[in-house]
């Protein structure tokens, strides 16, 4: 029993040194982290999670993400599966990313290093797989996606743009539904919305990556609305804002409006619910004003204010409106202007 256990044990010690002279082999787990395991070939080595080569510590060399400025994947997390695993074929060979001239990238194993510190266009590095993730850093990323899964974003949905640019570049947002929502950069060689773009349904935006996240509609935030005599003149209480009706995409921005009436009443609201055909603009008394809650200003009685001897147009009503400093909306007394000729 003794004797064939040694017997078996030799054998075994035969064959590995067999395939150590004629098959070895490096073996990448197929996770996205890029960890790599060697040995020798014993069982099924099949790629692209196995690769095998022939020759003595020949899986030694380095395994790198490989691929190239033809493939758009190859900006993307999409290069950490295994299938752009490739073993370099010389012990001095490194990993290396280049960007191209045209945006894309180039990954793969390289005979050279890069200038060390001087090429920003250039990294290599002497670890399994280290020339993968992002390149370079400040790539842009947009939610890159197209229909119903779109409205909604998710994480998996964020990648790099396929082709980067130093300036110009933005992530979009369009669609007529929340059905039929895509996202991606500017960029992309199928862009829905170029940064050029005149199309009042493209939505670009470039203040964050991942900044194209917006569903198809969406609540962007409160405003005071109210129109009662009393209560709504004085400064109003940030705190008792309501939310405005949903907007859809291209609006990137909450809307408030206050408007004071000639009957000296005063209205606040969200401009996104003002009844159909009426707009809020200053010839009417009315401003706009942008963010969270903005439209809390007390309303003060105004007047044009102007003399034509030092500002001509005054003559024809052509000035803007000023807060009367002793006025009150809550006096009829007070709430009066005045216009006169003196002296011609
Ligand atoms: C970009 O350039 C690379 C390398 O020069 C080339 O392989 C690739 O086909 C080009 N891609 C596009 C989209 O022009
Ligand atoms: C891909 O690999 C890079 C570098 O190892 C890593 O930073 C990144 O998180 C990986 N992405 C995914 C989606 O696994
Ligand atoms: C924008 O979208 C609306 C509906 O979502 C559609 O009716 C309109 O034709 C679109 N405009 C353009 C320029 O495509
Ligand atoms: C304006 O008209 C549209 C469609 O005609 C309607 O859905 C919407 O509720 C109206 N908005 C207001 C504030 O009346
Ligand atoms: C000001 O006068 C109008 C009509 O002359 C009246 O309806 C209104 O209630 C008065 N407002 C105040 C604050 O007295």
């Amino acid at each position: 029993m003794k004797f064939l256990e040694d017997r078996s044990r030799v054998s075994i010690v035969k064959q590995i040194r067999l395939l150590w002279h004629f098959v070895l082999f490096a073996f990448p787990f197929p996770d996205t982290n890029g960890v790599v395991t060697r040995g020798c070939v014993t069982d099924a080595c099949e790629p692209p999670s196995c690769i095998s080569c022939e020759g003595e510590m020949c899986n030694s060399y380095l395994m790198c993400r490989q691929c190239d400025g033809s493939q758009a994947q190859c900006a993307t997390s999409a290069v950490n599966e295994t299938s752009y695993n490739a073993l370099c074929t010389s012990a001095t060979q490194v990993c290396k990313i280049s960007l191209n001239g045209n945006g894309t990238l180039t990954r793969g194993c390289d005979n050279t290093e890069c200038a060390s510190g001087t090429d920003a266009s250039c990294k290599s590095c002497k670890e399994d797989n280290c020339n993968a993730g992002i390149f370079p850093a400040d790539r842009r990323q947009c939610y890159q996606c197209t229909g119903d899964a779109c409205n909604t974003v998710t994480e998996a949905m964020l990648q790099p743009c396929t082709i980067n640019e130093r300036e110009n570049q933005k992530c979009y947002t369009i669609g007529s539904d929340a059905k039929t929502m895509q996202r991606g950069c500017t960029t992309d060689a199928n862009t829905k919305c170029a940064i050029d773009t005149t199309d009042g349904n493209c939505s670009l935006c470039s203040d964050a990556n991942g900044c194209n996240k917006r569903p198809y509609s969406s609540i962007l935030g409160p405003c005071i609305k109210c129109s009662n005599g009393d209560t709504c003149i004085p400064a109003q209480d940030k705190s008792k804002a309501e939310n405005c009706a949903a907007s859809v995409y291209t609006q990137t921005v909450n809307q408030c409006y206050f408007q004071l009436n000639s009957d000296g009443s005063v209205q606040r609201g969200c401009v996104n619910e003002l009844a159909n055909g009426t707009t809020c603009e200053e010839k009417n008394n009315c401003n706009i004003c942008e963010g969270s809650a903005c439209n809390i200003q007390e309303g003060i009685f105004s007047c044009l204010t102007c003399r034509s001897d030092n500002f001509a147009p005054c003559r024809q009503a052509h000035v803007g409106s000023l807060p009367c400093l002793d006025s009150s909306l809550n006096s009829n007394a007070s709430m009066k202007c005045y216009s006169g000729e003196w002296s011609k």
